[in-house]
């Protein structure tokens, strides 16, 4: 099932976002740049505003001082796909946190497998339940080493069962809580 922000209120947008952005989830962006699929996990990630539909993201350097790969091909191609992190890919999640150089994919590296589902955008990661495909809206210049991204979603991907026609999500991300890894708790 795929959600066209555009084509969704903004009170359906907030539905959206806070049924899946939870608790504190990983975001696991995925970039491309020249043909170079690049992966890596960032937890400075949260909901900014459901209109517009933004979330932000802080991404740092590399121990070189160069930014990461993936604010690098963020600056670039102002496309970024952030799927959530459940519990069958949290090792791939864990292993794509590697630094590698720009023209080494950690999709080659790992073998995590990856799937198109939306022309012009990065893939997906394959057997993620969710992913967000968004634009590059903003960058806020703290003056650190750390550059916050404002992404804008522009469309939502569910994996079967996980969304129904109601917007009723029913994602079990895998979170970062403090120095652990924990899936979404269910009252
Ligand atoms: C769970 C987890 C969360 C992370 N969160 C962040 C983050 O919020 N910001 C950041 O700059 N790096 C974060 N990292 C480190 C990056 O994933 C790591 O530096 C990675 O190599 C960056 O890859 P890239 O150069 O391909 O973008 C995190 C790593 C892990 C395992």
């Amino acid at each position: 099932m795929i959600i066209e922000y555009d084509n969704i209120s903004a009170t359906q947008k907030y539905k959206v976002m806070s049924q899946s952005i939870i608790p504190r989830p990983i975001a696991w962006i995925v970039t491309v740049d020249n043909d170079i699929i690049n992966v890596a996990p960032f937890s400075y990630f949260t909901p900014l505003s459901s209109n517009p539909a933004t979330v932000i993201v802080s991404i740092g350097h590399k121990l070189d001082n160069t930014p990461k790969d993936t604010l690098n091909n963020i600056r670039k191609t102002k496309k970024a796909t952030i799927c959530f992190v459940n519990e069958t890919n949290l090792e791939n999640m864990i292993a794509s946190a590697e630094p590698l150089a720009k023209d080494i994919s950690e999709v080659e590296k790992f073998n995590i497998p990856t799937k198109n589902i939306i022309d012009h955008y990065p893939p997906i990661i394959d057997g993620c339940d969710s992913a967000m495909f968004c634009d590059f809206h903003k960058e806020i210049d703290m003056e650190g080493q750390t550059i916050p991204i404002i992404l804008e979603i522009k469309s939502q991907y569910f994996n079967d069962n996980i969304c129904d026609e109601r917007l009723n999500i029913d994602l079990d991300n895998i979170s970062r809580v403090g120095k652990e890894y924990a899936k979404s708790t269910k009252i």
